[in-house]
């Protein structure tokens, strides 16, 4: 007898594969495989989300409507502009299913982050990849992808897991160029961690556009990634169709009264963008020296070739470093098999990784007998 069968695209979905939370030696790891905050939340926001215990019996605010006020007065935007979500991923794919349908098409470019295809191939559109340009987004290729069947544009800035960025004013190029009937998404998620001049999280592009919505995470800099809290600014015709089709509680109570702490400790999140922005220069130029070299990342995270497509190096060395409990990202899912998705970590896990990386190197990478590590093994 048949069952009930789901929508005839959910059968092509491809399954989400988090990254890597257990070692294959037992014991405590060093997780370096999901770009969450090194230092962790801040100590205001544990707090509030541990007070919140007495009231759990109470439906949260429905609208999210103290946080968006907290967003609003820290980032000087318009209230009735902005919507918290279950995460930022549910909010881009919630926009993408609003606006694209059957018939449609969603783009993004070629290693933009995974949550636009899937999302894309969900909301039953045909999910079209724009070429980049040395692992970074093509605002030509993307435009030249438009027709009159694209929907949506999903573009992270930085990307994820390219770590790369295009400037405001190449933002602002597709902001112009993009037909008022397509959606821009500007998912701004490692915004915080960028410290370069010429960059936009895209807020002010979103404010004078009825097509742009930028969205945010507490996931990353902000280290609340456990909690799954996200927001985004947009016009005010797509926040009303959002809220329309939203669940009625997408956020919980601890989540919220968690975010409003973390806005407030403006100082945590100073240490953690400070921390970031040494470390991950640290990690990128020690990978350099061993040959194994990073893409140029603005983000928490560096992503690193390691040998020749096709060769299987990369998923070694992953291997090598998850026998020391070391965990690190693969990016096949993104037809990039010769490069690791490495977070920045704290430093001593920073220190332990470059060590298993250069363990690798001398094992694996540059003819050596490798004999110095104990641990060696050929795979
Ligand atoms: C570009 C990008 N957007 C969104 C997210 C997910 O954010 P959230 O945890 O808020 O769903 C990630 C997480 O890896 C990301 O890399």
């Amino acid at each position: 007898m048949r069952g009930p069968e789901p929508r005839s695209e959910i059968a092509s979905l491809p399954l989400y594969v988090p990254g890597a939370t257990r070692g294959r030696a037992g014991g405590p790891v060093i997780k370096l495989s999901s770009n969450e905050s090194a230092l962790g939340p801040s100590p205001a926001a544990l707090q509030a989300y541990s007070a919140h215990a007495d009231t759990l019996l109470r439906y949260p605010e429905t609208g999210c409507d103290t946080l968006r006020g907290a967003l609003a007065e820290r980032h000087g935007l318009e209230v009735a502009r902005l919507v918290c979500g279950n995460g930022s991923d549910q909010i881009v794919h919630a926009l993408t299913v609003l606006y694209a349908g059957p018939g449609d098409e969603v783009i993004f470019s070629q290693y933009g982050f995974l949550r636009f295809k899937l999302s894309a191939i969900a909301s039953g559109a045909t999910p079209v990849s724009a070429k980049e340009v040395v692992h970074t987004v093509s605002v030509d290729a993307l435009l030249a992808a438009v027709t009159e069947r694209t929907k949506v544009v999903l573009l992270a800035n930085p990307n994820n897991p390219t770590g790369t960025y295009i400037p405001r004013a190449e933002l602002e190029q597709l902001c112009a160029a993009l037909p008022a009937t397509v959606l821009l998404v500007i998912d701004s998620a490692y915004a915080e961690f960028v410290e370069r001049d010429d960059y936009s999280d895209g807020a002010d592009l979103v404010r004078g556009a009825e097509n742009i919505v930028m969205t945010r995470t507490f996931s990353k800099a902000y280290g609340l990634a456990g909690l799954r809290l996200g927001w985004a600014y947009g016009p005010e015709s797509v926040v009303e169709a959002f809220n329309r089709a939203r669940l009625p509680f997408p956020v919980s109570s601890a989540a919220q009264a968690a975010g409003v702490a973390a806005l407030q400790d403006e100082s945590h999140l100073r240490a953690v963008v400070a921390h970031n922005a040494g470390a991950v220069v640290w990690v990128a130029d020690r990978t350099r020296d061993l040959a194994l070299p990073p893409l140029p990342s603005v983000t928490n995270f560096n992503t690193c070739r390691v040998g020749e497509p096709g060769t299987g190096r990369a998923q070694a060395a992953l291997d090598f470093l998850a026998r020391r409990n070391i965990l690190v990202r693969p990016l096949d899912p993104y037809g990039l098999d010769n490069y690791l998705r490495i977070t920045v970590g704290l430093d001593k896990e920073n220190e332990k990784l470059v060590d298993g990386l250069a363990k690798f190197v001398d094992s694996h990478m540059s003819g050596g007998l490798g004999a110095s590590d104990p641990n060696r093994c050929v795979s």
